[in-house]
């Protein structure tokens, strides 16, 4: 098993990442001083799948289980759902101490991880992350929220975990469209942070497609330490935490503009080589890197090519984007592969120009 240290002070936390570490949950939570009661909140997908396991390794330390069931989907990321959970967790008598373990996709650790923050102003939380998505990305660093109508993650607050689990195995029954989301973000921790993250991807895509469990863990691990030291700078997403939306300006837009038929981590694949197009034609990233970043996307199994939306419309839903700044896009771009900074400087013309696929690279 590997370690990943979130240092947060008084908030820090441990990330744990390897293979069967589901059924050792209960003596780590043991171990942290819990006892007695937990609750679980989880989909019954997962349920199905990991369920069993984790609560037979609980029950054997000694916690007595609650599961709360929550069915799939974006749209249950709600306060009407919410709702249903405080009133399910006062029913089964959850108090200030009890943890609540969020087993799940992003989906599941938003949601659960907003009802711990709020539940009687605050209860431990252990996220158990089962999607590449959710280990190398959205269980870390506390972002917790629900969306509000078609507004994404709107309500919402930051609220640290005591502990994260991604156990490794779980990855392994993923539909490969949900690995391929999942390497999105793991391609852009490496082209903003991981020069040499980035050589084990483009020597090791097919591995990591083949699910080998030693590569999974170093993608999950080496994504994973990205992110911690990206968040202990830079908590409450006031300034540096902003890298960490690479091909995300662009890639939001497209998912907006597409009515969110196309998946997010296609459209920050393509958003990732915009971007890198938009460095280029400014002169600051080398072809070559434009090159390299292509590849391994590809290799990845995600797309490339612009899909046939009007660039007025994207342009459009990039203003509105939240993260805009007194009127102006702002962008995270690449120098080179693993070194990024962040402009609200970029032409329109240019951006047009990679909207509309008519630049040369
Ligand atoms: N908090 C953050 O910082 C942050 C960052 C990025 C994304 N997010 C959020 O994450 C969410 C997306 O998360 P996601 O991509 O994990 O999707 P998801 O949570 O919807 O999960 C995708 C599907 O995979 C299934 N699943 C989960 N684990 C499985 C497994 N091991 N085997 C088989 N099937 C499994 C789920 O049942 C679900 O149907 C979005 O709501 C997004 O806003 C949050
Ligand atoms: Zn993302």
């Amino acid at each position: 098993m590997r370690k990943v240290k979130v240092a947060l002070g008084g908030k820090s936390y441990q990330v744990y990442i390897g293979s069967g570490l589901l059924a050792q949950t209960g003596r780590w939570l043991s171990e942290k001083g819990f006892s007695g009661k937990l609750v679980i909140i989880t989909d019954p997908t997962v349920n199905k799948l990991y369920g069993d396991v984790l609560n037979q390794g609980l029950t054997k330390d000694g916690f007595s289980v609650n599961t709360l069931l929550v069915p799939e989907g974006e749209e249950q990321k709600s306060l009407e759902t919410a709702g249903r959970l405080y009133h399910e967790l006062t029913n089964c008598y959850a108090e200030r101490t009890t943890p609540i373990l969020a087993l799940g996709g992003g989906v599941i650790g938003d949601l659960a991880g907003f009802v711990a923050a709020t539940y009687l102003r605050g209860v431990p939380l252990v996220q158990i992350p089962t999607t590449l998505l959710a280990q190398v990305d959205s269980s870390v660093g506390g972002k917790v929220a629900v969306d509000h109508g078609q507004l994404k993650n709107m309500i919402g607050t930051f609220y640290q975990p005591g502990l994260i689990i991604a156990d490794i195995n779980t990855l392994k029954t993923l539909p490969a469209e949900e690995l391929a989301n999942g390497l999105a973000e793991v391609i852009k921790s490496a082209a903003i942070r991981g020069e040499k993250f980035f050589t084990f991807l483009e020597q090791n895509l097919d591995k990591i497609k083949s699910l080998d469990e030693g590569a999974l863990e170093e993608i999950v691990f080496q994504s994973v330490k990205i992110k911690a030291e990206v968040v202990e700078k830079d908590e409450m997403d006031l300034g540096l935490r902003n890298i960490l939306n690479y091909g995300h300006t662009i890639g939001h837009a497209l998912e907006s503009v597409s009515n969110f038929s196309i998946g997010h981590g296609n459209t920050v694949a393509i958003g990732m080589l915009a971007a890198a197009r938009i460095s280029h034609m400014m002169g600051i990233l080398d072809g070559n890197e434009v090159v390299r970043l292509k590849k391994v996307i590809e290799q990845a199994g995600l797309p490339t090519e612009m899909p046939n939306l009007k660039s007025t419309e994207i342009i459009k839903a990039m203003k509105h984007d939240k993260k805009i700044r007194r009127d102006k896009v702002r962008f995270v771009l690449l120098k080179s592969i693993g070194n990024v900074f962040i402009t609200d400087e970029v032409s329109p013309s240019l951006v047009e120009k990679v909207l509309v696929g008519d630049e040369k690279t």
